[in-house]
């Protein structure tokens, strides 16, 4: 059987999978699954596999690898994805190899675990090719041999044309994407981390799609990951992970670094309820972790809540005024929404006399109380989202399915708004996390159970 197949179908979006119509009758199995997503177990012809080809591009692989390294910045945690890369790349060739030697010559392929993979290496590519020199030749030459792969796919093809087709397709997307990548390579941020001597945000990259949550789980749509955004001595690669299918917080998860967040394999679980004991659980998923506390919407009495998870001692205030009538345009139950940036620690919230208007508040964090307000001219309810970079609050409006506009701004530094547009891609369309973290300047967002992360590119002052 043939590794460049998985190579292939891992790129594959979601959506396009999910016509059966599209595949050669008996090629397929295709099921309903828990959360009305299909499932599909798809049969692919034994051909032979051109593993020169694929020991290639892992060779080209490490290649990029030595290249990073001497690259200055973000260097580290890309060397981790190009591992979690190459190690998922070996436990594919090792799983077909497995099956290949089974009795009855064909292999069966979990189409859900596999779209996941592909989607890390995805992510992988487009950020190397984001972060490298475009001139790069071990770049250079994995996007030649990957247009050489296609010309393989096209000899396949001759084979199943049913199946081969709709692979050949996506591949041919594959290719416009790594064009487009020399566009976006210089995605990056254009300032000092924690320095604010620049103009805001100028745009943001593409979406870099990590992978789906840790549970696995398409249903758990609701929640939130990202890093800690004042990291304690030692703890600065540490990730962070919490989502459900409903809108309640019931737990947190923390991973030591990106490489085990990609493994799922975490190193503590914070429970937030344990029967007969203590009900500490929130609302909304608009938390944020900060000097490894995590703050969110308490939920019983509506008040903010701090979870010191160094010391697993949980506190709460009630901010007068705030009210949990208004929610963000997503989701219900966004009432506080928890943001950290260069300056410090802020919630945004509505109350009564607002009217539902947008008010910020500037958190302090040593007495764990709002102590500066500002209020500004937006109605929370038509908002997506906010997030804060340097004291400047940024508000999200949906456009479409696939876009995202920062519309609107509120400097606190000098009490001046302004509606602005600042379009971004989204990788699906429902989300009901995005934060800004001061500590990488990267955007993070839950999409619709998906760990998702943008670079951001800021104005020159
Ligand atoms: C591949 O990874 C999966 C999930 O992490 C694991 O269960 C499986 O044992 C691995 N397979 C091999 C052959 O290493
Ligand atoms: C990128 O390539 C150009 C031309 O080859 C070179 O001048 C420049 O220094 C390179 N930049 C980096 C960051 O390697
Ligand atoms: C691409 O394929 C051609 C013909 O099969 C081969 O000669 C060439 O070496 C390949 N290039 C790479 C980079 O693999
Ligand atoms: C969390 O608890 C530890 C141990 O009591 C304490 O040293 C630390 O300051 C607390 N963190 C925050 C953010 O309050």
């Amino acid at each position: 059987m043939d590794l460049l197949l998985h190579f292939l179908l891992l790129v594959a979006p979601v959506h396009s999978w999910l016509s059966l119509e599209d595949w050669g009758s008996g090629s397929i199995e295709g099921s309903i699954g828990e959360f009305g997503e299909c499932v599909c177990n798809v049969f692919l012809p034994d051909t032979s596999f051109p593993a020169d080809r694929m020991e290639l591009i892992q060779t080209t692989s490490s290649q990029l690898s030595v290249e990073i390294t001497l690259q200055i910045n973000k260097v580290n945690s890309l060397k981790i994805e190009l591992e979690v890369l190459l190690s998922s790349l070996s436990n594919l060739t090792a799983r077909v190899e497995i099956l290949e030697s089974g009795p009855d010559k064909y292999i069966k392929l979990d189409f859900e675990l596999l779209r996941i993979e592909l989607r890390e290496f995805e992510a992988l590519v487009t950020q190397l090719k984001a972060s490298l020199n475009s001139s790069s030749p071990a770049f250079e030459s994995l996007y030649t041999e990957i247009r050489n792969m296609s010309l393989i796919v096209d000899q396949l093809e001759s084979y199943d044309r049913n199946n081969l087709e709709v692979i050949r397709i996506e591949f041919v997307k594959l290719q416009r994407k790594l064009e487009k990548c020399q566009d976006d390579k210089d995605d990056f941020s254009n300032a000092e981390i924690g320095s604010c001597k620049h103009g805001g945000i100028l745009r943001i990259g593409k979406p870099v799609v990590s992978q789906l949550n840790a549970h696995l789980s398409g249903g758990y749509i609701y929640g939130g990951w990202g890093k800690d955004t004042k990291p304690l001595p030692g703890s600065e690669n540490m990730y962070w992970y919490s989502a459900s299918s409903d809108t309640l917080v019931s737990r947190i998860t923390q991973y030591s670094d990106y490489y085990k967040l990609i493994m799922r394999q975490a190193f503590k679980t914070h429970e937030l309820y344990v029967a007969n004991r203590y009900d500490w659980r929130g609302l909304g998923n608009n938390y944020v972790v900060r000097e490894n506390s995590l703050y969110y919407q308490y939920r019983s009495p509506f008040s903010m809540g701090k979870l010191n998870m160094t010391s697993s001692t949980i506190a709460n205030r009630v901010i007068p005024m705030a009210t949990s009538q208004f929610s963000y345009h997503y989701s219900a139950n966004q009432n506080l929404d928890f943001a950290a940036d260069e300056s410090g620690l802020w919630v945004t919230y509505a109350t009564t006399e607002s009217n539902g208007k947008l008010v910020l508040g500037k958190i302090n964090e040593k007495s764990f109380q709002v102590e500066d307000v500002w209020e500004t001219s937006i109605f929370k309810p038509s908002v997506g989202n906010t997030f804060m970079v340097c004291g400047v609050m940024y508000a999200t409006r949906s456009v479409d399915t696939k876009t995202e506009e920062i519309f609107y701004t509120y400097d606190t530094n000098t009490n001046e708004e302004s509606y602005v547009s600042i379009l971004f891609e989204k990788f699906q369309n429902f989300y009901v996390y995005l934060d800004y973290n001061p500590s990488d300047q990267r955007l993070y967002m839950f999409n619709n159970g998906y760990y998702v992360y943008y670079n951001v590119k800021f104005k020159v002052e």
